[in-house]
């Protein structure tokens, strides 16, 4: 069991077809304790998911965005467990008008909360959290491939841009603690947040036809493995890394057979 005694805090569980549900899962059967957060009013969805893992888990409050939360998360985090070895940080959030098409029109303003939310927030949690990682520890952030343009992904693709360079910034600067910053690259996956985006049904026909492994977009688990990899001890001496878990898709310019 990769995971056994660790601590981890897993947040971003909305339903049972998140990605961070099937980390929980899987970290769970690798011996691993696990929290998970949620928040407002998808807290209680979020209950009834963590109701559904092999171990019932306790749900947390946090809002990433909300400074007060990350404060008393440390504090809680500090009574029961009196540290935490592992942190999957599974949050992505754009308003509508700065996704789906609408790259050139988006206002500022949503441009500004789609980066708070998914980019600048793993710094916020990383922040909050690293002095609770006495002995060193894993923290693991969810990415779509932010090289390249993508239809449709507009705005949440520059966040993910930024939140690329934000897990190499933190790698340098929590690295001399003992506390490695790696994040998963997954291919497309029907979950809650990618539903959300008008046209995401381009990017999941298009994901088998190019992937040299195939990918399958109702399976998060090949992702959730990954996770579990890189938040154990077998990942010792990796951070900064970006971890494509996308079938091979990354490595090809286009599908085999057109
Ligand atoms: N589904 C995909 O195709 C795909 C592909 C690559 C990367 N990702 C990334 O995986 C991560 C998890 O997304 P998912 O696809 O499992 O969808 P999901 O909708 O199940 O999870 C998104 C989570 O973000 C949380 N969240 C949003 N705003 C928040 C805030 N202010 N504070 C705290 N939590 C907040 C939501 O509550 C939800 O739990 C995201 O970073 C997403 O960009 C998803």
């Amino acid at each position: 069991m990769i995971l056994a005694d660790k601590r981890l805090l897993i947040t971003g569980v909305i339903t049972k077809d998140s990605i961070a549900f099937h980390a929980a899962e899987q970290a769970q059967r690798e011996g691993a304790s696990v929290l998970l957060t949620s928040f407002g009013r998808v807290r209680r969805m979020t209950e009834r998911a963590a109701q559904r893992l092999p171990e019932p888990a306790d749900v947390l409050e946090l809002d990433v965005n909300k400074e007060g939360d990350l404060t008393a998360l440390a504090a809680s985090l500090g009574e029961r467990w009196g540290g935490v070895d592992g942190i999957l940080h599974a949050i992505a959030f754009a308003p509508e008008d700065a996704i789906g098409g609408n790259f050139m029109s988006a206002p500022v303003d949503s441009v500004l909360q789609a980066f708070q939310t998914s980019a600048f927030s793993l710094k916020a949690l990383a922040g909050a959290l690293a002095p609770l990682m006495e002995g060193g520890g894993s923290i693991v952030g969810l990415d779509f491939d932010a090289s390249v343009a993508w239809p449709v992904y507009d705005w949440m693709g520059v966040a993910k841009a930024a939140l690329e360079s934000v897990s190499r910034y933190l790698a340098r600067d929590l690295g001399p603690s003992g506390v490695r910053v790696n994040l998963v690259s997954a291919g497309p996956l029907g979950t809650v947040a990618a539903r959300g985006i008008p046209g995401f049904d381009r990017l999941a026909t298009l994901w088998p036809q190019q992937a040299p492994l195939g990918w399958d977009i109702e399976d998060p688990s090949p992702v959730a493995s990954a996770i579990c990899f890189l938040l154990s001890d077998y990942a010792r001496a990796i951070s900064g890394e970006i971890l494509h878990v996308d079938g091979g898709f990354h490595a090809v310019g286009a599908p085999a057979e057109l």
